[in-house]
């Protein structure tokens, strides 16, 4: 293990650290193999506008801090793949959500339609296979080839539970993993696997990866119960809405919780029952039965990130402090 891994660097240090190479990451990932169809170069342009928080290359590039590797061009590339499987689920996504609005613009499915969306993910994740070839490590080739079997298994998986109130915590869960956890998962174990870790190393650092993204994901799903001033102060409670149990019904323990639910999941199904003014007695009714399970969601996130980190070697500074970001 290098000597880099052992340097402390402040809370501020790091966000630079981060920064510059969070910039090279975006870099990589908006130099792909420009189309040469203007309207699919629109939509890619537009896909790739606002790149969010860069979580997914920020693990890669803080496992190679852990495990003193240098930042190479090869653990830029593999950071920049993460994103743009990332990207692409969320193009698909939007399709099968039928969502308007992403990261404070329109989709791309509102944009220019369901056909030009399924099309510009399937181009990303093109770009990104292209990519993984230039890296030319077939270990990582089949890391990320699985993900993406995960992931389309994971939202199948979300579909075959819609309005279904037998949900166990145990086969959410799981679904969190194929959905959300298996990208983190990759993100941290590509850096293991440019890094020749041990193979010791890479199970730590991709079960990391997984905890990290189980728990964003139960983070997301707790978000959905909190009130915002978007919404007018109001919860949006869209996962209910869209017949999804998640963690903090799951959690709740009020005995009417689940009844009331099912309840909803009747009421929504029932087409001449969906009128607003009764859903919204129904997700106001179940409100405050919820609730007071907010704060166990979210202490079980944070269990799940401090376990496993626990177990990562190294300097895990860095993704220490990616973890204390999660939890603001
Ligand atoms: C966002 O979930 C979506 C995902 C984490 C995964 C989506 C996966 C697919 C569409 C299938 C596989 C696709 C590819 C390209 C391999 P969400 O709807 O809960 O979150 P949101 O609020 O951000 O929309
Ligand atoms: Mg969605």
């Amino acid at each position: 293990m290098g000597c880099m891994a052992l340097v402390n660097r402040t809370d501020t240090e790091m966000d630079t650290w981060l920064h510059v190479h969070a910039d090279r990451v975006r870099d990589s990932l908006l130099n792909m193999v420009p189309a040469n169809t203007a309207l699919l170069a629109q939509a890619l342009a537009h896909a790739t506008a606002r790149t969010g928080k860069l979580l997914r290359p920020k693990i890669t590039l803080l496992a190679a801090l852990a495990l003193g590797h240098p930042i190479t061009s090869a653990i830029i590339d593999a950071a920049a793949v993460a994103e743009m499987i990332h990207v692409a689920t969320l193009l698909h996504d939007d399709v099968l959500d039928d969502a308007d609005l992403r990261r404070g613009l329109p989709t791309v499915k509102h944009r220019w339609g369901n056909h030009v969306a399924i099309l510009a993910g399937d181009y990303l994740l093109a770009q990104a296979s292209l990519k993984l070839s230039q890296i030319g490590n077939i270990e990582l080739v089949a890391l990320f080839s699985e993900v993406l079997a995960s992931l389309c298994e994971g939202e199948v998986s979300q579909m075959q539970f819609q309005y279904d109130t037998q949900l166990t915590m145990d086969a959410y869960l799981k679904k969190c993993q194929m959905k959300t956890g298996c990208l983190f998962a990759a993100a941290a174990k590509a850096a293991a696997i440019l890094a020749h870790a041990s193979s010791d190393q890479k199970a730590h650092l991709a079960n990391f990866g997984m905890a990290f993204g189980v728990a964003f994901q139960l983070l997301d799903d707790r978000l959905d119960w909190v009130a915002s001033k978007e919404s007018l102060g109001k919860p949006v409670m869209n996962d209910l809405r869209n017949g999804l149990v998640t963690a903090p019904v799951l959690l709740a323990t009020h005995p009417q919780v689940m009844p009331q639910v099912a309840t909803l999941f009747q009421a929504l199904q029932t087409t001449a029952c969906a009128d607003t003014a009764q859903i919204d007695a129904l997700l106001n009714t179940i409100y405050p039965l919820v609730m007071p399970s907010l704060d166990a969601t979210q202490a079980m996130a944070q269990q799940m990130i401090t376990t496993a980190l626990a177990n990562v070697t190294g300097n895990t500074q860095g993704l220490t402090y990616l973890c204390q970001s999660l939890f603001p």
